[in-house]
């Protein structure tokens, strides 16, 4: 039986490998140029509102920013950069696919203004479009639009010809801006182009000076270093400001004039330079379009053609998300599919391209006495790059590594190629020592963003492994169709299907991702690793004797109030001790080893696999063994009494819960699962009538302090216990009576989420970073679409498991 089987699968290897292997180095070759291609520019900058780049580090960054002219707090109610302070009633994709394009729209309600951009680019990953369509409340409302593109490299970009030589950099309608740079193929246009029916303020209040004319279409370029032409919008304030300090200087009060005329850029000092800037001015409706079209393409973009690129896009996302998200009742009516799109499309128009240097401290030494804040003084490290979603584009506009695991999930089931993609991205920072910061804040622009106290990071601190939850989600299913593929196909690759199959290429050349999966494997080893070394909990000092010591964890870092490191920053804990061990921690490190178990698995190296077998073993024996209270029935956390001894330390919540949510109970444990099923139906405990309590209602802590992770509904948890309550309901030898259970509150809270959240981002126009568990309002940040979109996933999850 044994020879015959190996016989077997040599053959299929044999036989795969012969017919295609030469094919497949073609394949490899094709897929990389179509992928890059594919995803080339975007609207990579979703920090802004508007605001596109390619790829390509040190390039082209372009954006746009406006305000109503109409008011001399013009410049206060300015948009660049979305902020969660702005008057911006709503705004996100409504339509978008990385791959084609999309529709953005953003409801200013300080401008009384409906801005709408379509943005469509090319196969060939070489040209892209823009059109910017404004309608206003009030006809007669003056909004003032500037586009800018400016250069982060060698390269040259201006006014097409010397045309407006002599006219001021006035210009009736349209310009064009000419560039070349090495980088993005070499010669490159920039049509900015105006729709007839545009109004233009026709407004003359300064005398004998027509620079300041507000009909006129107003360019100006000036020199920018390289590392400062993300500061867009500070550059043109700082040239407006120059109009009116002239009138300041001559004592003359511009409160005279017209805001309208007050608020032109003017280019009185002739600059010139990398860095244009292009303004226009309407009354009422307006639209305008931007063209990018690089020269080498065979493939431009026509304004003629928009309007039907648009249209097509369009019809793409819906075929491919009609095909890839069957929702299931009761939300499979068409608000819920719309609402679904949507908050998908916000998602993956979140996806932002980071690039620069990051601060490091390798030096600080983590106090494990006092466990006060360290102070960490980093230096800059490295000039990186990464490709990934945000939890939120105004508040957290930059990579966090346990929740883009999740992040990941929906998009896995639209475009696993752009998955993979993004954890490569990811995978790529691992360093020498198994370490990826947890929050990504690379280069300056980044770092405005965040808090000084926060922008170093220290490589002994940890966060949820859950990109490796991913990664062998994407292993599995890869595999699963290449056996299918090995006994079916006849094994010939078919290059002409790859454009096609972009999208899902992993999932049906399965080799694709084998073949990546070796490559990464040793640094996925190193990654691993360095969590079991540096998270280790200490067992020597307290004389412990455990199922296997070496399976025991404990967060790094934490102070006395907030261990950060868990991601569930001041979710309630034990006085701080080197004593203390973590279930949640051991919990993730449950996920992590099994994935590693399955990727060696996949891979056929046995050796490891079998090790990794026993490890998840060993954290199996320590849940239980070292971390299931009989007295509470629960999973706590473990800290010591006075006389060294272990006790437990009990907050019933997500933490407890941990266990049961990775599923790594056993599914014979019928009493710890209806133990942990019954807090999560508690009213008294978990259960609220929009989500799964953070914190059981009956504990001490609920709602004090910070009152962060206290109480309140998290989307991402609630997730994971839909999922898991499904796995257990759904596996044969679980007791009947824990399945009806699970069934029930299955049922009740996807149905409960997903209402609530809906309703939220129907009165709101936002999704939140969480909900309050007694009215079920969004709180703290909006527009966070990072793991609340996992709402689609809900909705696609069958209606019940029974
Ligand atoms: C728009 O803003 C004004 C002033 O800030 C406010 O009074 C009004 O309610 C807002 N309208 C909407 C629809 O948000
Ligand atoms: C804004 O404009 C877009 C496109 O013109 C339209 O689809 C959308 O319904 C408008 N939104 C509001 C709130 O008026």
């Amino acid at each position: 039986m044994f020879v015959s089987i190996w016989y077997f699968l040599i053959f299929l290897f044999g036989f795969a490998n012969s017919q295609t292997l030469d094919n497949f180095d073609k394949i490899a070759e094709e897929y990389e140029k179509l992928n890059q291609e594919s995803l080339n520019w975007g609207p990579y900058r979703s920090n802004l509102y508007v605001g596109v780049r390619p790829r390509i580090p040190n390039s082209l960054l372009s954006g746009l920013l406006w305000f109503p002219a109409e008011t001399f707090q013009g410049p206060l109610l300015s948009k660049h950069s979305c902020e969660q302070s702005h008057n911006i009633k709503k705004f996100g994709w409504t339509r978008y696919d990385p791959r084609f394009g999309g529709i953005e729209n953003i409801i200013d309600n300080d401008s009384h203004l409906n801005l709408t951009t379509e943005f469509v680019k090319t196969d060939d990953g070489l040209n892209w479009a823009l059109r910017v369509k404004g309608t206003t409340v009030r006809s007669d409302a003056v909004n003032s639009i500037v586009f800018y593109a400016g250069l982060q490299g060698d390269g040259k970009l201006g006014l097409a010809s010397d045309l407006y030589e002599g006219t001021n950099n006035l210009v009736d309608g349209d310009v064009t801006l000419k560039g070349f740079m090495e980088k993005l193929n070499g010669d490159f246009t920039i049509d900015i182009i105006d729709d007839d029916m545009n109004v233009y303020p026709d407004v003359h209040t300064i005398p004998d000076d027509e620079t300041y004319d507000p009909t006129k279409t107003h360019y100006t370029s000036l020199m920018v270093p390289e590392q400062e032409v993300w500061k867009a919008s500070e550059i043109f304030w700082a040239l407006v400001r120059i109009n009116i300090q002239q009138f300041e200087d001559n004592d003359i009060s511009p409160i005279a004039y017209s805001p309208i005329e007050l608020l032109q850029l003017r280019n009185s000092n002739n600059f010139k330079g990398n860095f244009n800037l292009i303004q226009k001015t309407f009354v009422g409706n307006f639209q305008f379009d931007i063209i990018y079209n690089t020269e080498v393409s065979k493939n431009k973009i026509e304004r003629e053609d928009l309007s039907n690129k648009i249209e097509d896009v369009l019809n793409i996302i819906d075929t491919k998300f009609t095909k890839k998200f069957q929702l299931s009742a009761p939300f499979n009516t068409n608000k819920f599919i719309d609402f679904a799109k949507e908050i998908l499309s916000q998602l993956m128009g979140g996806i932002i391209y980071q690039h620069g240097d990051q601060i490091v401290d390798r030096k600080a030494v983590l106090d494990d006495v006092k466990f006060s804040h360290t102070d960490l003084s980093g230096s800059p490290e490295g000039q990186y790059e990464l490709f990934t979603c945000v939890p939120s584009r105004p508040f957290f506009p930059r990579g966090f590594y346990w929740d883009e695991g999740f992040h990941l999930l929906p998009i896995l089931e639209y475009d696993s190629d752009l998955t993979l993609e993004i954890v490569k991205s990811w995978f790529s920072l691992i360093d020498d020592k198994g370490w990826i910061a947890r929050e990504q804040i690379l280069g300056d622009e980044s770092r405005s963003k965040v808090p000084i106290e926060f922008t170093t990071q220290n490589p002994n601190i940890a966060n949820p492994p859950t990109l490796m939850m991913i990664f062998s989600e994407l292993l599995d299913s890869a595999k699963k169709f290449q056996l299918e593929y090995q006994l079916n196909d006849n094994g010939m690759f078919q290059i002409d299907d790859l454009k096609n199959n972009l999208g899902d290429l992993h999932m049906e050349k399965p080799e694709l991702m084998i073949n990546y999966a070796k490559e990464i494997y040793p640094k996925l080893q190193t990654h691993y690793e360095w969590f079991r070394s540096t998270q280790r909990g200490n067992t020597r000092d307290f004389e412990r004797h455990y199922p296997n010591n070496d399976e025991v964890y404990r967060w790094k870092g934490r102070s006395q109030e907030l261990c950060l490191p868990s991601g569930i920053d001041d979710y309630p804990r034990c006085e701080a001790d080197i004593s203390e061990l973590n279930i949640d921690l051991l919990s993730w490190m449950g996920v992590m080893t099994r994935s590693m178990f399955k990727i060696a698995q996949l891979l056929e190296i046995d050796e490891d696999a079998k090790l990794y077998k026993k490890r998840f073993d060993d954290i199996i024996s320590n849940i239980e063994k070292v971390h299931w209270s009989k007295n509470k029935k629960m999973y706590c956390d473990v800290t010591v009494d006075d006389d060294d001894d272990d006790i437990f330390e009990c907050h019933e919540g997500y933490v407890t819960i941990m266990p049961f949510i990775h599923k790594l109970i056993p599914i014979s444990d019928t009493e710890k699962l209806t133990a942990v099923i019954e807090s999560i139906n508690n009213p008294d405990k978990l259960w609220s009538d929009f989500g799964i309590r953070s914190l059981s209602k009956q504990d001490s802590k609920f709602h004090k302090g910070e009152d962060y992770w206290r109480g309140h509904i998290w989307i991402n948890i609630n997730y994971l216990t839909l999922e898991a309550l499904r796995y257990y309901g759904e596996q044969d030898d679980v007791d009947s009576s824990v399945k009806e259970l699970a069934n029930k509150v299955y049922i009740q809270l996807r149905e409960n989420l997903v209402n609530n959240i809906y309703d939220n981002y129907e009165s709101t126009g936002y999704a939140w970073e969480q909900y309050n568990e007694e009215s079920g309002a969004g709180q703290r940040t909006r527009h966070f679409l990072g793991w609340t979109s996992l709402v689609i996933l809900m909705m696609k999850m069958p209606s019940a498991i029974l």
